[in-house]
């Protein structure tokens, strides 16, 4: 069975993890720097912080706005849980807002709808490297006077208005966990144009001191954690970069691909991606959700199911009235095989097997 995602390790990481293991300097180090300036200068974006994992960026991204108890976060219905765990970490109340149904990602009514005096930050989601509607989110979180952390998990090298995604807001963050187009295993960033800001995470993802290896007379300013990325996750980190590109292409023509190649079919719908969108994994959305992930299963190829709408997970539970979209959207989403090792051959099996199902079960209605 082919994986619906699959990371890849090339030869280089061997050898980039070999020297650091030869060099017995296995810890936070100088390729954790080489690493956020690489990516600093590939996003255009002036300061970015390594950390451990896209979850831990999120949390360090509040911490640092001083987030905290008596706060509240609006989040969308529809992302992976790791965006609300965060909020909720730091004390603060998550408030769960719906989706658009075109996009998927935050309605820009709903936030609007959602805030209240305690309103501190939004969580805009760009879900899977498409961007959430941040020009409505950006004006009115201005308006409002409310934080912006653009989680761009699933969004690396995707733009809005020529901006890369998780630089529009007060910070933004990437994840490099496994179903990424880059990946250390584990591992994210901080991303923010803020000095001050990136001061903060800094000193908090380090127990509180903004400088380490001082030995003895460390400074320690705050109270802070430890969420340093290592030189051997950097390594591979390094490594990944250099295949970055290769890699966007083909996830690139493997969502063209499926777009072009189930444009008339009615009862599945490949959502687009804006020109700027680096597409990461293929969404779509059908009636006939599970029996097509069957069909594609019975090919040797898995998909992936939607997460379940935050609401219905046990520390989300919400009355589901205001979260209408995820709600009705939720058991009909799924990604379609999306990692960029696919062949144009298994693009045409997995193409072939949709087709067939449609074709035989006579299911053609129209997904509303
Ligand atoms: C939308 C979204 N937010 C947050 C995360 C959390 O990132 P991590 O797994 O690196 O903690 C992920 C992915 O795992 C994600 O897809």
């Amino acid at each position: 069975m082919k994986p619906w995602w699959q990371p890849h390790i090339g030869d280089l990481e061997e050898k980039f993890v070999l020297d650091v293991l030869r060099s017995h300097y296995i810890n936070e180090g100088h390729l954790c720097t080489e690493f956020e300036q690489k990516l600093s200068k590939i996003l255009n974006v002036p300061y970015v912080v390594a950390t451990t994992s896209g979850t831990a960026s999120l949390f360090l991204s509040l911490a640092a706005l001083g987030v905290g108890p008596g706060d509240e976060v609006i989040v969308p219905d529809f992302t992976f849980i790791a965006t609300a765990n965060a909020a909720r970490l730091t004390g603060a109340k998550v408030v769960l807002v719906d989706v658009d149904p075109e996009t998927l990602t935050m309605d820009p009514e709903a936030f609007k709808a959602a805030i209240t005096k305690n309103t501190k930050a939004v969580m805009p989601v760009h879900v899977s490297g498409r961007a959430a509607q941040m020009k409505e989110i950006l004006s009115i979180a201005k308006e409002k006077n409310i934080f912006v952390v653009e989680d761009a998990a699933e969004a690396l090298l995707s733009k809005y208005q020529g901006a890369s995604l998780g630089s529009l807001g007060d910070l933004g963050i990437l994840s490099f966990s496994a179903n990424k187009m880059i990946t250390m295993g584990q591992g994210g960033a901080v991303l923010t144009s803020d000095r001050k800001l990136y001061e903060k995470v800094r000193m908090l993802k380090d127990h509180g001191r903004p400088v380490r290896g001082t030995g003895g007379n460390d400074i320690h300013f705050i109270t802070g954690y430890n969420f340093k990325l290592t030189n051997l996750q950097a390594a591979v980190g390094l490594a990944q970069l250099e295949y970055l590109p290769g890699r966007a292409k083909r996830a690139s023509e493997i969502q063209k691909f499926y777009q072009e190649e189930f444009k008339s079919l009615e009862g599945l719908k490949i959502l687009p991606f804006e020109k700027e969108d680096q597409p990461l994994w293929t969404d779509a959305l059908s009636d006939q959700r599970d029996g097509i992930c069957l069909a594609l299963e019975k090919t040797g190829y898995e998909c992936r199911k939607f997460w379940y709408p935050l609401h219905t997970q046990a520390p989300y539970q919400t009355n589901e009235s205001l979260l209408q979209t995820a709600t009705h959207l939720g058991p009909k989403a799924f990604w379609l095989p999306s990692h960029f090792l696919l062949t144009d051959s298994d693009l045409e099996k997995i193409s072939e097997s949709v087709k067939t199902f449609f074709k035989h079960r006579d299911r053609k209605g129209k997904v509303e």
